[in-house]
């Protein structure tokens, strides 16, 4: 089994997306096997987002994950779990996803995306000894 780490950002809690979300990747067949709602800190976020601490758009993105609580989670599948997540979330703008994406369907701003996945085996294993050192 492979496992990968997702965020529901802030936008999805507030707009009541969560359950549509989690609906998507638990009929693709992947299971949940740690999930909560928490207000994720600054610090924490730059661990998240080392890769983009230093870019111009970090300000603005850590002011939006940190706005409201999201809802942080661990998802489960037989292969490459993190693939299809991202396949199910669709492009990281909302203008280029497609629809049937979550992105796509529910999105219209890069900035205010719904949700985060792991972009590859090494990215899962790291976010998820960040937010759930206890399944690590
Ligand atoms: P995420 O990490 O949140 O799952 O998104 P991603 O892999 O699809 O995209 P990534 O390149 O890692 O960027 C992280 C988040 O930063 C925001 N962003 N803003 N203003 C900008 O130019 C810009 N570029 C990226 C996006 O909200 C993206 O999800
Ligand atoms: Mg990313």
């Amino acid at each position: 089994m492979t496992r990968t780490f997702i965020i529901c950002k802030p936008d999805a809690v507030e707009r009541g997306y969560v359950g549509q979300i989690l609906d998507r990747f638990e009929r693709k067949g992947l299971k949940l096997v740690a999930g909560e709602l928490r207000q994720v800190e600054e610090d924490t976020l730059a661990r998240h987002y080392a890769e983009h601490v230093e870019k111009p758009f970090y300000p603005e993105l850590v002011a939006f994950m940190s706005r409201s609580p999201a809802f942080v989670a661990v998802l489960e599948g037989p292969q490459d779990t993190y693939a299809i997540v991202r396949t199910l979330m669709g492009p990281t703008n909302p203008v280029d996803a497609p629809p049937g994406t979550i992105r796509g369907d529910f999105g219209t701003i890069l900035t205010e995306n719904l949700v985060h996945g792991s972009d590859s085996p090494e990215s899962a294993e790291r976010e998820i000894a960040i937010f759930f050192p206890g399944l690590a």
